[in-house]
């Protein structure tokens, strides 16, 4: 694949996900294809699903709040979600619609190769480790190292992973929105 566009072109078609007979049209991530960061979200909500861009509602917003206060730009991370295609009235993605994106996500993740992959939200973070008994709250902004085995190619590639709170989360919970913006502060420094 010489591409990130061309990596999504080829994906899409090939997606089984169900998703994509509501959905308007997919979401491929965005930004830098030598990021040293991606972020990993949910999935697409209304706006995403109408532009065909990855956090560019109100999650956005905070999200790029928070990029911009660590004078990070979103031209320089790389951004893209669990699940490529809006889930009706933004219900929370079933196991098999992130099951059938996965390979895709893998497939970002690999031509990346980042340092740092920081999950927003649950539903990213479970692609990576088991959270049965786990607070999210408890292992946020708390940074692990982790192996990834593509599903296909069964390739390895280690990252460290940095869990944390999705923007969304943090609207009218104060100290989500601290831990939120700790993490993001923190990145470079782990
Ligand atoms: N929430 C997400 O998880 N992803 C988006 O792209 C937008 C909102």
């Amino acid at each position: 694949m010489k591409s990130l566009q061309e990596l999504h072109e080829k994906n899409h078609p090939l997606c089984t996900c169900a998703l994509k007979e509501t959905a308007t049209q997919p979401v491929f991530g965005a930004g830098n294809e030598n990021a040293n960061i991606v972020f990993i979200g949910e999935a697409p909500g209304e706006k995403e699903d109408i532009s065909g861009k990855p956090f560019c509602g109100k999650s956005g917003t905070i999200l790029n709040d928070a990029l911009e206060k660590v004078k990070l730009s979103r031209d320089t991370v790389y951004i893209t979600n669990t699940v490529k295609y809006r889930p009706p009235a933004n219900r929370d993605p079933k196991p098999e619609e992130k099951e059938s994106c996965l390979e895709w996500l893998f497939d970002e993740l690999f031509f990346i190769k980042p340092t740092y992959i920081v999950t927003l939200g649950k539903h990213a973070l479970t692609t990576f480790i088991q959270t049965k008994g786990l607070l999210l709250e408890d292992i946020a902004g708390k940074p692990r190292t982790i192996k990834l085995t593509h599903p296909k190619s069964k390739k390895n590639l280690s990252a460290t992973l940095i869990p944390t709170f999705h923007p969304a989360a943090t609207i009218y919970n104060k100290r989500y929105r601290e831990i939120f913006y700790t993490t993001i502060q923190n990145i470079q420094n782990d």
